[in-house]
């Protein structure tokens, strides 16, 4: 098949996500080493976004790649009802990593999947059926999972039907656009608001740093904060870290940064670099107890499916062989630096902020409204977005990031060097002409 007849032929026959199928025309990759991947043409693209960020190591790390071989020959697949040496070699590695008082795991195949099986411990264990998510935020696609979901992804499975209710949704946590009503941590009066006035809630789902929707770092008493009073109200937390996690933002998970440890941990995406798909529920014993004589009712033929686990233990060998965490920090902080100076040359730079290796730019028309270019209206009602020109303009140049809104999610692969940083900035540099000429004096 010629180039153009896969890209064509995938259009055709395989569905597009997130998307009306219309003029769809997917690259057609070939192959990914560290921190590129090429096209049919030969043409290498720096990935900005580690895919949709979760390459955490890079393309095609050896290690994982030797053990997914390694245990495809041993073996493949047994039913999740039996014990494997894979299965209790990750949960023992697991433990080494994820924040204390985690110890009990669910092993599932995708980070919604994940999400849907802690939605239903939580609300299995507590009797409760409401949970409480937050607006600008995305947990995942299937009926739970999307009704979690803040973001407008939720819109089009509402009118379906195929989002499961009993979820509230309240503010994020966003320093530089704050509610109407409430400064960034004045959110967590709205929520203790609402606890006053509901009953029946089983848990609060939160991404510790919002990743998709914005890259969004609480401040340093946000989630201590919020974590006290959802105790008080004996409220679950269950911390989404599917994309914050691994290495992500300098910390093996990101509540690591403020020493919150949640009820239950939820992690997918860098788990094994995204070279297998793995997704992961974390239960502190408490949990993990009221499940003896609790019907643990949840399960799938790939639950513990071998050839997921096998790569998870290799990748965590090599988050720490290569330092990778530390890495994260250090370099993340020079990015940052970068950024920043970047935002002082493109008057259509709102805002950059991040944390470790996770970083958003945000472009707005305007500095002092902060009206940013597009919204998820915009994209409901399939408006031509600004950031997807951005977008077009760095994939001439050989820079791929993922563009949302209006703003970019850098999240480069950790093994990054200084000198793809610079490329990456210079990329921006040129591509940004294009939103400065959209901004309104
Ligand atoms: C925070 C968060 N939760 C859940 C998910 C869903 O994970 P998956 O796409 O593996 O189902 C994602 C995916 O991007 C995510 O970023």
């Amino acid at each position: 098949m010629s180039e153009l007849d896969v890209s064509a032929f995938v259009a055709k026959h395989t569905y597009g996500t997130w998307r009306p199928q219309k003029g769809w025309k997917p690259l057609h990759v070939t192959r990914a080493e560290g921190c590129h991947f090429y096209d049919a043409s030969g043409k290498r693209y720096l990935d900005m976004s580690a895919q949709l960020m979760c390459s955490n190591l890079g393309h095609q790390n050896a290690a994982v790649v030797d053990a997914i071989c390694k245990q495809a020959k041993e073996l493949c697949f047994v039913a999740p009802g039996f014990a494997t040496t894979v299965r209790a070699q990750l949960a023992q590695k697991l433990i080494e990593v994820v924040p204390k008082g985690i110890e009990k795991f669910f092993f599932a195949t995708s980070g919604t999947e994940a999400n849907e099986c802690a939605v239903k411990m939580a609300r299995l264990m507590t009797g409760k059926r409401k949970v409480l998510a937050r607006y600008n935020s995305y947990h995942g696609s299937t009926a739970a999972s999307v009704a979690l979901t803040g973001d407008y992804r939720r819109w089009f499975a509402e009118s379906t039907g195929n989002a499961v209710d009993d979820v509230i949704h309240v503010p994020e946590c966003n320093p530089y656009r704050p509610s109407p009503f409430h400064s960034a941590l004045e959110t967590i009066d709205y929520i203790e608001y609402v606890l006053k006035n509901e009953a029946n809630v089983a848990a609060m789902i939160v991404e510790p740093v919002v990743g998709t929707n914005g890259v969004l770092v609480p401040p340093d008493e946000y989630l201590p904060k919020l974590h006290a009073l959802l105790k008080k109200h004996g409220v679950l937390l269950i911390a989404d870290e599917v994309m914050a996690g691994w290495g992500r933002t300098g910390a093996w998970f990101s509540v690591d940064h403020w020493n919150v440890k949640p009820d239950i941990l939820v992690t997918a995406k860098g788990v094994t670099s995204a070279m297998a798909p793995l997704g992961v529920v974390g239960t502190t014993r408490e949990i993990a107890n009221f499940f003896e004589d609790g019907w643990f009712a949840h399960g799938h033929t790939y639950e513990s499916h071998s050839l997921t686990l096998a790569p998870a233990i290799a990748a965590i060998g090599e988050y720490k062989r290569l330092g990778l965490i530390d890495r994260a920090k250090d370099l993340g902080t020079r990015f940052g630096e970068k950024l920043k100076a970047l935002a002082e040359r493109h008057p259509s730079v709102g805002d950059v902020r991040g944390l470790g290796m996770f970083w958003a730019i945000e472009l707005v028309k305007n500095r002092q409204t902060k009206e940013p270019f597009n919204t998820f209206h915009d994209k409901f009602a399939r408006k031509p977005m600004l950031v997807d020109q951005v977008s077009a303009k760095l994939m001439e140049q050989g820079v791929y990031a993922v563009g949302w809104m209006s703003h970019f999610v850098l999240a480069p692969p950790l093994i990054i060097t200084e000198a793809e940083l610079d490329e990456c900035i210079a990329a921006f540099d040129k591509a940004l002409a294009i939103a400065d000429a959209a901004v309104v004096a």
